[in-house]
This record gives structure tokens, C-alpha cells and sequence, in this order.
């Protein structure tokens, strides 16, 4: 394989820094040595910083940004709990087909393409639907919109909902205020601001 080389303009994959293309060719070690899990304790320390937070389950699933997505809604959604979703693009259909998939009641916050929803109607939504879940994207990729967070994780908290958001396109480019918002798990990707490899999915 020879593959050429591409100025990557798109929303992702970008090209990845020299430095990691480097690391990525590096020798394998076990999963138990040492240096190994000295690297792995510190990919978790830099990794809370950049999804600003002290909470210490702050590492790397291996797979697409979706199998982070996968990671949080299977491990938050109980088959026939009640999902809302914010749609507001392609990336909150998305949300909605894996909760489908897990067996989740899904209930949609729907806006126009290329709006973002409020705090008021973000809280009307849960009040009317009652959910266990409220999922949103912080940066749907298919309308360049970001969703405001900052007061969801305290609207959730008051109702007893549990929270994620899907951070992929924003994760490195924009704060991804984590503890700010208060939210419960927070996912990314690393082939769009972060500027590496697709294939690890961190997660908080
Ligand atoms: C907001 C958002 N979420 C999730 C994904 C899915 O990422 P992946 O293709 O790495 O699974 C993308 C990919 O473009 C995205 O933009």
C-alpha cells in the first residue's frame, strides 16, 4: 500500500500530526507492563483536561466516535427507558437509532435544522416527557450549530434525568466544559479537532 498524499479539507478525518503518525508505528507492548499502564494513567490525566473534568474515568474506547456514543447510551439506557433526544441534525438522528436499537422509548426535542434548542425548551421537554435519559449533541456536524450546555446538567440534576452528550466534532476545538454543564458522560473523537486517527473514541 502506497497511499497518496491528501490535504484532508472536510469535517473529518483531518490529517494527523507527523509526531502521531510516528507514535503509531511504534513497538507493541502488554497490556501490564509498566510503561504501559504509566502511558495509559497518563493519557487519562490529559484527557481530563481536555474534556474539563476531575472525574477520574476519563479514558479511551477503541472504535469510531460511535462506539463511544455506543459505550455511554448502552451503559445509561435500560431497554423500555425513556430517551430524549435533542434532533437537530444528522448526529441527534443518530443518538436516536442507537437508543432505538437498545430497545429505548425515544422522545425527540425537535428544532429546525440549523437552530439550537433553549434551556426553556430543553426543560419544557423533560417536564412533558419525563424521560430517564436526555442525550444531545454539543456540535451537530451536518449544520455547524452548537448547542449551548451550560445550565443542562442542573436542569437534569433537578428532574432526576440522567445526561450525555455527544461531543465529537467539538471535542479540542471549542471548551467541552464537562463539569461546568454538569452533565454525566460526555464522548468525542479524535479525527476532527483533536486531530488524530479515527479508531479511539475517548470518553468521560
Ligand atoms: C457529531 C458527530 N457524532 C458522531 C460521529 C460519528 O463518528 P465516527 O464516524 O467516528 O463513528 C460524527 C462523524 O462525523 C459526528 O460528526
Amino acid at each position: 500500500m502506497d497511499p497518496p498524499h491528501r490535504l484532508l479539507m472536510g469535517p473529518g478525518p483531518v490529517n494527523v500530526h507527523p509526531r502521531v503518525l510516528r507514535a503509531m508505528s511504534a513497538d507493541m507492548l502488554g497490556q501490564f507492563d509498566p510503561e504501559m499502564t504509566r502511558y495509559m494513567n497518563e493519557t487519562m490525566a490529559l484527557y481530563r483536561r481536555v474534556f474539563m473534568t476531575e472525574n477520574r474515568w476519563t479514558f479511551l474506547v477503541d472504535g469510531t466516535a460511535r462506539a463511544g456514543i455506543e459505550a455511554a447510551l448502552v451503559s445509561l439506557v435500560e431497554p423500555g427507558a425513556r430517551l430524549l433526544v435533542i434532533q437537530a441534525g444528522r448526529f441527534g438522528l443518530l443518538l436516536s437509532e442507537i437508543g432505538q436499537r437498545i430497545g429505548a422509548e425515544i422522545r425527540t426535542l425537535d428544532i429546525p435544522w440549523g437552530e439550537v434548542a433553549s434551556l426553556e425548551q430543553i426543560e419544557a421537554a423533560i417536564t412533558t416527557h419525563r424521560p430517564q435519559v436526555f442525550a444531545a449533541i454539543h456540535g451537530d456536524t451536518s449544520t455547524t450549530m452548537a448547542q449551548p450546555l451550560a445550565g443542562v446538567g442542573a436542569i437534569c440534576q433537578r428532574h432526576g434525568v440522567l445526561s450525555y452528550v455527544d461531543a465529537t466534532a467539538t471535542l479540542g476545538g471549542m471548551a467541552v466544559a464537562t463539569d461546568a454543564w454538569g452533565v454525566d458522560v460526555v464522548t468525542g473523537g479524535l479525527q476532527k479537532c483533536m486531530g488524530g486517527p479515527p479508531g479511539s473514541a475517548p470518553i468521560t
